[in-house]
């Protein structure tokens, strides 16, 4: 009986153990055994397994987070850290290992690919920073959390005619920014990928209480810098009543939306499938509501680029 192991590795996202829950499931009815790696790379190299059977990954659906946990490893990287893993998987028999997590991760299971574990990624992470797949598992979530979030701040910056400036999460990527502002509503978005200027924000600012507006909301890519800075900047040149606030880990908290839910069912779903057709060293998303996969290099080569049109979207909207 093929054996197929699974872990999560890097920042956890909502929607990991969806995805684990039905890479299991899924497993199982093809008649797969299955095994659990615990805290990502570390436990591998640690051979912190466990066999998991479809009542392990019971009750796990709605829940945030990842119940086999995560890690981040500098030791993973070397090429001795690698073997340990591969040693490791070997010794217990585990033909394939899916990888749930973000770009680094993916850097070390092109890895493990490579020293002949056959080896799939699925995007975990909540940044949607990785290419080849309009969506990352928790992006979702993530943006109906910043979202309520910034309806919160809403009501508090209107009682006191005050800018609100949110640091959201994202890494270089200004995904979370966008999107999130733009289901907001927010008056201005900084991302890593765009210049902006702050006479011309604070301006825009200053018009819009001019206007009649009670509150601005400045949405910030952590990329770009931390909102106290711009806080204190947009204060400087405006003159305005300003107030930073710095979302931080919350944004990866919460249980995942049903979007989220059905994209990694289905995501688990078709890594089986993979696993039966004997084709791996692919990392899976979804494109144009297909879920499709490629190459690891395939992934590494092509380039994550902020869509430019829904920033103009955003700016037609203001
Ligand atoms: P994410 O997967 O969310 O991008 P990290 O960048 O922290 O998170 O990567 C997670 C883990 O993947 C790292 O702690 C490390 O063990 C492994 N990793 C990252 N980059 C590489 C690499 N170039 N080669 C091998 N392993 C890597
Ligand atoms: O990659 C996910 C992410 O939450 C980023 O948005 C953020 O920059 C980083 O991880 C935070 O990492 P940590 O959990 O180590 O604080």
């Amino acid at each position: 009986m093929k054996k197929i192991g699974v872990l999560t590795s890097g920042g956890d996202s909502q929607g990991m153990n969806s995805a684990i829950r039905s890479i299991v499931r899924t497993g199982i009815a093809s008649g797969f055994e299955m095994i659990g790696i615990k805290r990502g790379y570390k436990g591998l190299m640690e051979k912190d397994f466990i066999p998991l059977g479809s009542k392990d990954v019971g009750d796990i659906l709605y829940r945030g987070g990842t119940f086999l946990q995560s890690a981040r490893s500098e030791e993973f990287k070397t090429d001795e850290g690698q073997m340990r893993g591969v040693n490791n998987l070997k010794e217990a028999g585990i033909d394939y290992l899916v990888v749930i997590g973000g770009d680094g991760s993916y850097r070390g299971a092109a890895k493990l690919n490579e020293k002949g574990i056959k080896t799939y990624g699925l995007p975990g992470t909540i940044d949607n920073d990785i290419p080849l797949t309009d969506y990352t598992i928790g992006f979702d979530t993530t943006l109906n959390v910043v979202t309520e979030a910034i309806g919160n701040l809403r009501d508090t910056m209107s009682s006191h005619e005050r800018v609100s400036v949110i640091e959201v999460m994202g890494r270089n990527c200004g995904d979370i920014a966008l999107h999130a502002g733009i289901a907001s509503g927010v008056d201005a978005i900084l991302v890593p990928d765009l210049p902006w200027d702050i006479t011309d924000i604070s301006e825009k600012l200053k018009a819009g209480f001019e206007r009649g507006k009670t509150h601005n909301i400045v949405i910030v890519a952590e990329g770009v810098g931390k909102a106290e800075h711009i806080s204190s900047l947009i204060k400087e040149y405006s003159g305005l009543d300003t107030r930073p606030t710095v979302l931080g880990h919350i944004q990866r908290g919460g249980t995942p939306s049903a979007f989220d839910r059905v994209f990694t069912s289905r995501m688990g779903h078709k890594v089986i499938e993979l696993v039966e057709k004997d084709i791996y060293g692919v990392a899976l998303g979804m494109e144009k509501n297909e879920i499709t996969y490629h190459s690891f290099e395939e992934i590494f080569e092509a380039k994550d680029v902020l869509n430019k049109h829904l920033y103009k979207i955003f700016e037609d909207l203001i």
